[in-house]
């Protein structure tokens, strides 16, 4: 069956994130912030969602056997990530995952090391629980980012780290870290007792060569001193059903997880999310393969018309997530400067690339997760005011 990802949906007055909280009187605005997608899900999520519903009855429920069982055989069969039905603890949302995990793993103003620029509720995780922040920057050479292992052990024996919040794959820069290069930062977290939260919530947005490789499975023990924490909501475009989950293989780091879970009273998700991540992960595969090819025809799409129509604007290499991460240095604005000259003249609704911290100025983040015609019409946009911009 070939699924259809060219329909352009109107999702404007549908309480949107994306398409309802601003610019809603630019009739030209084209919102291509937020991490969601404007496809809609694999067919066989509302048919199940809506039998659901059609019960009439939604009393409080448990966590199903098949949700588990589904979690278990995806991460197996698209990942080779072995997880145990026990070492899931459902959370509603990852974000709500990293900031328990913070509170649970570490004390009050101990230090907590990010890899910048990265996805900015990391650094309200920190802030929020009162932790002290550590940035640790990525190298960009060569259109890639890589990351200076000297310096990063460094950072952390001088900055007394006690955890990292770690992206795989990076969001925003779109690097899909490596076996070796995890077991480098692995194996520097290990002999500093420093504690890995793996958010790995774009993992199944991964372009061949690349592979995604979940921290658990880069070593056996780094189950000692880390966590992993997603979820289908971005693969499937979930995320109003707030349902994700922390993979927490040692029991007693398990323990406390939950148990700051309970203190905070959070729910686990709903049945609803539950049932479409359920079908997600059991009947999803042909979708997602669809899918993944056809965000990456965006991508080369956009590089191919930064490349020809828009010189000095470059594309970063897109090894995962369905989020282009381009350079726009060359332009020399100021942040505030660009940001206006996206949003009032392009009339492109993007992250500014310092809202993921001061590395990301003079970048910005693009959703490719839409139709071809939309991201065509985005492209012609950004090249009409650049135009007008040098003219
Ligand atoms: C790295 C990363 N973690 C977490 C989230 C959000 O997770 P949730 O909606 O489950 O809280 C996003 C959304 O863009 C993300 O990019």
């Amino acid at each position: 069956m070939k699924y259809d990802f060219d329909t352009v949906y109107d999702r404007h007055h549908t309480n949107s994130a994306k398409y309802d909280s601003g610019h809603t009187d630019d009739p030209d605005m084209i919102p291509m912030w937020v991490a969601d997608m404007d496809f809609k899900t694999l067919p066989d999520i509302p048919e199940a969602l809506s039998k659901r519903v059609s019960d009439g009855i939604y009393g409080y429920s448990t966590i199903p056997e098949e949700y588990l069982e589904s979690v278990v055989g995806w991460m197996k069969r698209r990942h080779d990530f072995h997880v145990e039905k026990d070492w899931i603890v459902p959370t509603p949302g990852v974000v709500t995952a990293f900031h328990l995990a913070v509170e649970a793993y570490t004390k009050k103003e101990e230090s907590v090391l990010v890899l910048t620029p990265v996805y900015y509720p990391f650094y309200r995780a920190i802030k929020n629980n009162g932790r002290r922040m550590v940035r640790m920057p990525l190298d960009l050479k060569d259109n890639q980012y890589t990351l200076d292992y000297k310096a990063f052990e460094t950072k952390i024996i001088e900055e007394n780290v006690k955890m990292m919040i770690f992206c795989n794959p990076h969001n925003p820069v779109g690097k899909v870290w490596t076996k070796e290069e995890l077991k480098t930062i692995g194996d520097i977290c290990k002999k500093h007792n420093v504690f890995v939260v793996s958010d790995e919530i774009h993992m199944d947005f991964v372009y061949a060569p690349h592979k995604h490789i979940a921290f658990y499975e880069v070593d056996p023990e780094y189950k000692n001193f880390s966590i992993v924490l997603t979820a289908a909501s971005k693969t499937f475009n979930l995320a109003a059903l707030q349902t994700s989950a922390a993979i927490i293989a040692d029991e007693k780091l398990r323990n406390q997880f939950k148990k700051v879970k309970m203190s905070h009273s959070i729910s686990d998700p709903t049945i609803l999310g539950f049932i479409a991540t359920t079908v997600a992960y059991t009947k999803g595969d042909e979708w997602v393969n669809q899918l993944l090819d056809y965000i990456k025809g965006n991508m080369d799409y956009l590089d191919h018309f930064l490349k020809t129509e828009c010189p000095g604007i470059s594309l970063i290499d897109p090894q995962g997530l369905y989020l282009a991460w381009v350079d726009m240095r060359t332009l020399g604005m100021s942040n505030e400067e660009q940001e206006d000259f996206m949003l009032h003249k392009a009339h492109l609704w993007l992250d500014e690339g310092y809202v993921f911290g001061e590395e990301g100025s003079g970048f910005e983040r693009f959703n490719l997760a839409c139709p071809r015609s939309t991201l065509e019409k985005a492209c012609l946009q950004l090249k009409k005011a650049l135009d007008e911009k040098s003219a």
